[in-house]
């Protein structure tokens, strides 16, 4: 299993008191960063009900499951809080995250609850193939979010944005390790397992936060933080990753998610590789929204 004692030796809140405010004030959002980072601290924010739901599993009474899950949410929980701070300095008015939480949760789309039934039955008639699913899924959602946060920090105008976004990837870099070793030792020499992930993967793989807003919203959101080519980069890069576990090899979830949104998206940020002319529109589009 993944060494719990690093784990528990390098958790923390992420530190963003001591962040430049005066200078992200200076530097202010774009109109679609204080779009997307409302969009980013919506998902932060609902980690405390996703481990309240999985507290109920008894799958998760696991000691080292539950040291893992108790630091993960506290971290969790600082983003969307760190997130929220940024979003006030920079004169964009936000209700307090946790009151953001409980009124999106009651707002919750169906799928997200149909999600909570499905993922009480499964863990209670297959355990061992649930917590290889639990595991894998974790792996791919924080890889993707540690993705979307560096590329914000690569690309945004605002020094502070950019070093907050660094700091929370860098936790959510070790979020996706733990998941990812720990997906790699249960599927390992667990065929019924390795099938269930890759039926479950291929039928259903969405990024976080598809049940709290709408798939072309999400389509949308997914796009303007990786426009164009970068889309197929980031998600081939994931592709790569989650197929380097066993049973999963060939597995191109992600890379399929992205062609099918292709449609959702406003013409000029559309973008295949069959097409790759339209990068350059793109991208220009992209650039001019955030000058
Ligand atoms: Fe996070
Ligand atoms: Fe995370």
């Amino acid at each position: 299993m993944p060494d719990i004692q690093q784990h528990l030796a390098s958790s923390q809140k992420v530190d963003f008191e001591d962040l430049d405010w005066a200078l992200a004030r200076r530097a202010g959002l774009t109109a679609r960063e204080a779009t997307m980072l409302q969009y980013f601290a919506d998902i932060e924010s609902q980690t405390v009900f996703y481990m309240l739901e999985v507290a109920k599993l008894e799958v998760a009474r696991d000691p080292e499951l539950l040291t893992f899950l108790t630091m993960w949410n506290y971290e969790e929980y600082f983003h969307s809080h760190a997130i929220s701070r940024l979003l006030r300095e920079c004169g964009v008015e936000v209700p307090p995250p946790m009151k953001r939480a409980t009124s999106l949760r009651a707002r919750a789309r169906l799928r997200a609850r149909v999600e909570d039934l499905v993922q009480m039955a499964m863990a209670k008639t297959m355990p061992k193939a649930f917590v290889s699913l639990w595991m894998a899924w974790g792996a791919a959602q924080e890889l993707l979010t540690c993705q979307a946060y560096e590329e914000v920090a690569r690309t945004t105008g605002n020094p502070v944005l950019s070093e907050l976004f660094r700091r929370i990837a860098k936790q959510e870099r070790r979020h996706f390790a733990y998941y990812f070793t720990s997906a790699r030792e249960r599927l390992d020499g667990f065929p019924a397992g390795q099938r269930l992930v890759r039926l479950i993967f291929e039928r259903n793989f969405n990024p976080v936060g598809s049940g709290l807003k709408s798939p072309a919203e999400q389509a949308a959101f997914i796009s303007h933080i990786f426009p164009g080519r970068r889309l197929f980069e980031a998600f081939g890069e994931l592709d790569d990753k989650m197929a380097s576990l066993p049973g999963l090899s060939g597995m191109r979830v992600a890379t399929a998610y992205a062609r099918k949104i292709q449609p959702m998206l406003e013409p000029g940020a559309r973008w295949s590789p069959a097409t790759p002319g339209a990068i350059t529109e793109s991208a220009a589009a992209y650039a001019s929204s955030r000058a």
